[in-house]
């Protein structure tokens, strides 16, 4: 049962992988078989990074919404790394500064090299959901003015990496998975560190801060999967204050 973790009342009964959610959320079925989600639940990872699963599933319509606009502008694209490689991982953004890679290197920049234009806005829906949850995890005053976008298809995948491009590590990162899970592995300061797995679905929001603000962290390999809100296809948002 891949989906539900815990009965969290007494009246309260958790069933089979039948009862996930329409979404594949977590639920909870009742003595009358009524479903509703569990959480948010919180799963520590380090100190200063939590995973808050299901945080974003009240919300998903108006961020998958955003989401949609934002690339109508901003088209998705898979980069190139200073070293040459194609990224597997689409990538847009908006907010006041977009993350990009090329041969020169990675950086945060105010326009899309694509469009030249400057990025999309920053979403209200997504300003809302990263400064709330930053504050549950303990970030008070949270207030990205960067937003990364990745879209992985099946087969796509993250290395290991550390977010250090902002010009002040001194804010969290705020992280929401939407569509097909994923594996994400969360290590320590040094790549070398062994590294925790964890389910992200969707819904699930990872904050990361403080102590943990520059742990290695990565993707593994999506696996093939159709979701109901975004079929074959993760998306991630990566909240950030970059400026
Ligand atoms: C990232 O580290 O930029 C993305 C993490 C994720 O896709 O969950
Ligand atoms: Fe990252």
């Amino acid at each position: 049962v891949e989906c539900v973790t815990a009965a969290i009342t007494p009246v309260a009964v958790i069933k089979s992988a039948s009862e996930c959610g329409r979404f594949g959320e977590r639920v909870m079925t009742d003595l009358f078989g009524d479903t509703e989600p569990v959480g948010p639940e919180r799963e520590q990872l380090a100190p200063g990074a939590v995973v808050l699963h299901g945080r974003a599933l009240a919300v998903q319509v108006d961020l998958l919404a955003a989401v949609d606009a934002v690339a109508a502008a901003a088209p998705f694209r898979r980069m190139l790394t200073p070293g040459g490689f194609r990224m597997s991982v689409a990538m847009t953004n908006c907010g006041a500064a977009g993350w990009v890679t090329d041969r020169k290197g990675y950086r945060y920049a105010p326009t899309d090299p694509e469009t030249g234009k400057p990025w999309p806005a920053m979403p209200a829906a997504f300003l809302d959901l990263a400064a709330a949850a930053a504050a549950e995890a303990g970030f008070p005053g949270f207030e990205p003015d960067a937003c990364l976008i990745n879209r992985y298809e099946p087969g796509a995948r993250l290395s290991l990496h550390q977010d250090r491009d902002e010009r002040d590590t001194g804010h969290p990162i705020v992280s929401v998975s939407l569509g097909l899970p994923a594996t994400f592995q969360f290590g320590g300061p040094k790549r070398s560190d062994p590294v925790r797995k964890v389910a992200l679905r969707h819904g699930d929001v990872v904050v990361w801060g403080g102590p943990s603000r520059l742990f290695f962290h990565g993707v593994l390999t999506l696996k093939d999967g159709e979701h109901p809100a975004t079929g074959r296809t993760r998306i991630n948002l990566t909240l950030r204050k970059a400026l």
